[in-house]
């Protein structure tokens, strides 16, 4: 969708440091969801729906092992459903999508944080509307911490940074546009709305002012729909390698050094990038290579200083057990695809918003699991709690699987590695070991890119 404002040039703004959120004494946190003029583009003032009025919302620092208690509260004037995304949480305070939070009213969320150290977020996730909730602000990065990850070396401290990359394209007015009809994403758009400024913690292609040292950087991707393929170039096509240390759901057993990085919608990179060589003045950009043109740039590193540094990447990272494909005691088969018409007036009673046409003619456009637009109360599987499985998943385009509750394992360069969101490929086929662990009860998996979700991909799973 192109912007109707005059855009700022790449690198005038600065990079902001998000706000951190710590539960008090008690275990305790609270955020309000509210509308706010703020400053994205400069000179201008664009209404967002924040938690706390920001955009990305504050991130929540927790430990592993200390639950927490969130509370939420919504003042906007639509339903609101709160979700950790990559969080080992109980049904009840997962933000299953009809568990609304109406305007005015407030809901406690208990996240036990008994799982891996990671880089989790939180977003909304209400019915039908995740799409134009998230995009009108409501997501936040969540870091889990694990006191015993302290002792790596890792660059820590004013080193470490969250990176939340969100695309938004903005009207004449600077608000931000997303369109609708009949109460989703407009069909124009149901195969993904993409913005054309790219925002780092909410900012128009920042630039930040680093030492010359590492960096640990979190990086995010809470854009709609985008997949980013991310390098560094430091100009005259001089690359600097990535390290990357951990994925989704923490640390990797040793780091992998790469020259790009993939991340589709949800994903979660946690990476070095070693600064200690470039001299005070050099330039290194976050560049996306599957956009080279309007959406190539994402953000830029100015070398600023030279500084001591004593962090390291250590070779060995963590520990992660390989599971035995022979315990699978059920296989499972997901094909995600759009091959979903509803015809003009077809009904599909639980959906609010079915039944009416999209003005094309012929009916709504809708994405699909196993052929079935979403219907909340209808489970696609019902996994045995304690057992091992293995989901395949095969696609038409490319769909981010994302399941509630459950991990992935997923062979990384030879290692395992954990992982919540897996992009499936145009075509493809791929299948992931699941240990069903955590809590009974009714949870979803859909597809992350929020437009395809809206458009009903997504299925309810109960563990048994
Ligand atoms: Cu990040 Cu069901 O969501
Ligand atoms: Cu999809």
């Amino acid at each position: 969708l192109p912007s109707r404002v005059p855009l700022p040039s790449p690198f005038v703004t600065e990079l902001p440091r998000l706000t951190s959120l710590r539960p008090d004494g008690a275990g305790k946190a609270r955020v309000t969801v509210r509308r706010k003029g703020i400053e994205i583009l400069p000179g201008y003032t664009t209404e967002i729906a924040g938690y706390d009025g920001t955009f990305p919302g504050p991130t929540i620092e927790a430990t592993k092992g200390e639950p927490l208690n969130l509370t939420v509260r919504n003042e906007i004037d639509v339903p609101i459903v709160n979700h950790l995304h990559g969080g080992v949480v109980p049904p009840q305070g997962d933000g299953y999508p009809t568990d609304f939070v109406r305007p005015d009213q407030e809901r406690e969320y208990r996240y036990p944080l008994d799982q891996r150290a990671a880089t989790l977020w939180y977003h909304d996730h209400a019915m039908d509307l995740t799409g134009p909730n998230v995009y009108a602000g409501l997501a936040g990065a969540f870091v889990l911490r694990d006191p015993a990850e302290e002792d790596l070396g890792l660059p820590r401290g004013e080193r470490e940074l969250t990176l939340v990359i969100t695309d938004r394209s903005f009207g004449e007015d600077a608000e931000l546009v997303y369109p609708v009809s009949e109460g989703v994403i407009d069909h124009r758009y149901h195969g993904g709305l993409l913005g054309d400024v790219m925002l780092v913690n909410g900012a128009p292609w920042p630039h930040f002012d680093v030492d010359a040292a590492r960096y640990r950087l979190r990086i995010l991707n809470a854009c709609n729909a985008r997949r980013l393929e991310l390098a560094l170039d430091g100009g005259f096509g001089q690359g600097t390698e990535i390290v990357q240390v951990g994925t989704d759901q923490g640390l990797l057993t040793r780091p992998h050094r790469r020259s790009t990085l993939t991340l589709a919608p949800a994903e979660r990179a946690d990476v070095v990038v070693d600064f200690t060589e470039h001299a005070v003045g050099s330039q290194i950009s976050l560049v996306n290579r599957l956009d080279e043109r309007a959406m190539g740039q994402v953000m830029r590193f100015d070398v600023a200083r030279r500084a001591g540094d004593d962090s390291h990447v250590p070779e060995r990272l963590s520990t992660i057990e390989r599971l035995d494909p022979a315990s699978v005691v059920t296989t499972r088969d997901f094909h995600l695809s759009l091959g979903t018409r509803l015809g003009q007036g077809g009904s599909h009673s639980s959906h609010g918003s079915a039944g009416g046409g999209s003005g094309d003619g012929g009916g709504l456009a809708m994405w699909s699991i196993n052929g079935r637009p979403y219907e909340p109360g209808v489970d696609i599987a019902r996994p045995r709690l304690g057992t091992l499985e293995r989901w395949r998943f095969t696609t038409d385009v490319h769909h981010p699987v994302h399941a509630h509750l459950v991990h992935f394992q997923v062979e990384q360069d030879g290692a395992p590695a954990w992982k919540d969101t897996v992009d499936v490929g145009p075509a493809s086929r791929i299948e992931l070991l699941v240990p069903i662990v955590g809590y009974r009860g009714r949870y979803v998996l859909h597809c992350h890119n929020l437009e395809h979700e809206d458009r009903m991909m997504m299925a309810d799973f109960s563990v048994v």
